[in-house]
């Protein structure tokens, strides 16, 4: 059997932390990307960590005539679909940016899949699709609630996905869907190499490129967006996973879709996090205490739309998947300044 995974989105931060770990773990990796919020330079640096060669096609996953030749020419088992956009706020102002690039892009890449009867496939979810809920440890059984228009796109390719499983036990197939949703909390860090990492266009939305870029003197200040939550230290509390542990969630999942487990098809959500909270202000003091830099920061109001506290109850993952977090947050803030040293331009 083919052990060929086509990897969209590829080019991106996620992406390209996972083809690094697929191709050590010996799968071949092909990848469509159209480059909208990534650099090719990032592909040329997996291959320089890995000593291995990945296929790249430059094109949009909307492009049905593009992805059917990638299914024509390239002998592909299953699908790790990282591509689709993901600014938050953006995404209030333009919704239909959202829904056209993630559930539409989605839908066309099902054809693709379908067409070329290529039934593994391993989803880019987000913990953004729980909502607010009123236990801070997220199980995968709360309820779907997201409360942005990114978040709902997450949530309906998910329901999609769901649907095209369930769709298996009403007709003969010989190939059932076998599907894996995987809910990431909150990614940081780089590979330890400092060859890849998070490159983001223009000012960054999240706390830790955010509180990089202050600490390396690109900007001045960081606001922490509220002190007056019901935490310990009444800023905002997550679960920050390392990127690189994310990676390795994606070919645990691979593995279990390829395995008995998944034996009669089906589609199943697993959280990947760490399992623990750190407050803001723990993230920038271990950053300060890692890098020996001070993050000028002030307390500003609180952010639209941000819940107080919530992280991952990794358990299902541990039990299903086999996969746990290795990586501590100190290990994040030194992969994170290590790439960021190197690379102060990112990929330029
Ligand atoms: P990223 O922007 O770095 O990577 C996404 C990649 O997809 C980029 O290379 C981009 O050029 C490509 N892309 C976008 N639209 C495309 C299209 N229509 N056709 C082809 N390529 C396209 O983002 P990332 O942080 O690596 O996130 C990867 C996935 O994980 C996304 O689906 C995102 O929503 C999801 N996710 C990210 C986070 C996070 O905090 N980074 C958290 C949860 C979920
Ligand atoms: C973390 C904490 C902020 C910036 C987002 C998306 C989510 C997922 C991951 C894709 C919060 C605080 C932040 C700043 C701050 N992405 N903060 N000052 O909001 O948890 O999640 O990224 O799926 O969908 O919403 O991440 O890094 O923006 O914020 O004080 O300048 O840092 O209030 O408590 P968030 P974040």
């Amino acid at each position: 059997m083919s052990n060929t995974v086509l990897v969209t989105g590829g080019a991106g931060y996620i992406g390209s932390h996972a083809c690094v770990e697929l191709l050590q773990a010996g799968y071949s990796v092909v990848v469509v990307d159209n480059l909208e919020n990534s650099k090719i330079e990032s592909l040329n640096r997996v291959q320089q960590i890995t000593g291995k060669t990945l296929t790249f096609f430059q094109a949009d996953i909307r492009d049905k005539a593009a992805l059917a030749t990638i299914f024509t020419k390239e002998n592909i088992s299953s699908v790790m679909h990282f591509a689709g956009l993901k600014a938050v706020g953006e995404s209030c102002e333009q919704p239909l940016k959202y829904y056209h690039n993630n559930v539409y892009g989605t839908m066309v890449l099902l054809d693709a899949m379908t067409e070329a009867n290529v039934k593994q496939l391993v989803f880019s979810s987000s913990a953004t699709v729980y909502g607010t809920n009123p236990q801070v440890q997220y199980t995968e059984d709360l309820p779907i609630g997201a409360v942005n228009p990114y978040g709902r796109t997450k949530a309906m390719v998910e329901q999609i996905l769901i649907d095209m499983s369930d769709s298996d036990k009403l007709k003969p197939t010989q190939t059932p869907w076998k599907i894996a949703l995987l809910r990431y909390f909150n990614p940081i860090g780089a590979h330890e190499s400092g060859l890849i990492g998070e490159d983001p266009n223009g000012i960054p939305n999240n706390l830790m490129p955010y509180v990089t870029q202050v600490a390396i003197g690109k900007l001045q200040q960081l606001s922490v967006f509220g002190d007056d939550y019901p935490t310990p230290d009444g800023t905002g509390v997550r679960d920050y996973i390392h990127v690189v542990d994310l990676a390795k969630g994606h070919v645990k999942a691979i593995e279990a879709l390829q395995s008995e487990k998944f034996g009669e098809g089906g589609c199943k959500a697993y959280n990947l996090g760490a399992g623990l909270g750190y407050s803001v202000l723990e993230l920038i003091q271990a950053f300060e205490k890692m890098t020996g830099r001070k993050v000028n920061y002030k307390i500003a109001p609180r952010r639209a739309g941000d819940l107080p506290e919530y992280y991952a109850d990794p358990g299902l993952a541990l039990k299903e998947l086999n996969w746990n977090v290795e990586k501590t947050l100190d290990d994040m803030v030194a992969d994170t300044w290590n790439w960021q040293v190197k690379n102060p331009q990112g990929y330029n």
